[in-house]
């Protein structure tokens, strides 16, 4: 009796996050019933390492689909192609993506100092964190290759009412990107102290306050 109360209230209160998948480059695989678990949400890289989607070395899109009306959001790189790549490379800043359904980014322009050529393998990794800290993962592994595109139009757009704001680390907001007024252009740098802000090619970033910075196409 007591303990099917303690179990009903556990259920209660642990909060969810719906499920998100990563269309591109081609995810690992249905990670559904283990989203939860880092680094790459349960599937390991034996699944798709015959299977890696060619992607730009100067830069290319990813597109996830969440289900959720938002949802703090990572996405970073590991290079190499063992099982136990270390995802430590940002590739766009935390940001809080906004709205239920597909996201993409056009292209994402690897950092300049990356040690990476035609035919490096590596994995982009994507992390959906809800309010409470429950975070779901999923990877995709790429192959960069000098011959890939970054998606046309046709596959890269965001739904009716998705879209996202960068959170800007507390560094930079003491930084000279705080307070700075509009920002755009190609691949545009700004660094901080100890935190890249780095904006995708096409974007504009306004820097608001509340240390958050709305990004607009
Ligand atoms: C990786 O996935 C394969 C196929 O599902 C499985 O057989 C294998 O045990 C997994 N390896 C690890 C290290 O989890
Ligand atoms: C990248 O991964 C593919 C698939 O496993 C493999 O055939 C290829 O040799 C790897 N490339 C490098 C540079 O390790
Ligand atoms: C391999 O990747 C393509 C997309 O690049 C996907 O359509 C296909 O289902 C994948 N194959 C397997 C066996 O996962
Ligand atoms: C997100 O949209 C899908 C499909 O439109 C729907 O099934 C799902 O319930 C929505 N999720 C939330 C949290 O509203
Ligand atoms: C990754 O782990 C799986 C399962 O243990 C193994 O079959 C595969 O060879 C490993 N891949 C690499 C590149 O080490
Ligand atoms: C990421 O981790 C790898 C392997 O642990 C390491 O060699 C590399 O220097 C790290 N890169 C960064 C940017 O921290
Ligand atoms: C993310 O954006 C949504 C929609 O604007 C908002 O409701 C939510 O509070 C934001 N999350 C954070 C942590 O700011
Ligand atoms: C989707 O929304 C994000 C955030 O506003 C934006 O950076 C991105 O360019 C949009 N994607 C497309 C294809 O317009």
């Amino acid at each position: 009796m007591l303990l099917s109360i303690i179990l009903v209230s556990l259920s209660l209160s642990v909060p969810s996050l719906a499920h998100f998948s990563v269309i591109s480059p081609y995810w690992r695989g249905d990670s559904y019933p283990t989203q939860w678990e880092r680094p790459c949400g349960g599937v390991n890289q034996s699944i798709s390492d015959t299977n890696r989607t060619k992607w730009p070395l100067d830069g290319g899109s990813v597109v996830f689909k969440g289900s959720h009306p938002w949802a703090y959001t990572f996405v970073n790189l590991g290079i190499g192609g063992d099982n136990t790549t270390n995802f430590n490379i940002t590739l766009v800043d935390g940001f809080n993506q906004t709205g239920n359904g597909t996201f993409c980014f056009p292209k994402i322009t690897l950092p300049a100092d990356l040690q990476v050529s035609d035919g490096t393998n590596a994995s982009i990794q994507v992390v959906q964190v809800n309010e409470h800290g429950s975070s779901l993962y999923n990877c995709a592994d790429i192959t960069v290759s000098t011959d890939a595109r970054p998606l046309g139009a046709d596959e890269c757009s965001n739904s009716t009412g998705v879209g996202g704001y960068f959170f800007e680390a507390q560094a930079a907001t003491s930084s000279s990107s705080s307070g700075s007024s509009t920002q755009s252009g190609a691949a545009a740098t700004a660094t901080g102290a100890g935190n890249r802000l780095r904006m995708i090619a096409g974007l504009t970033v306004l820097a608001v306050p509340a240390s958050l910075a709305l990004l607009v196409v």
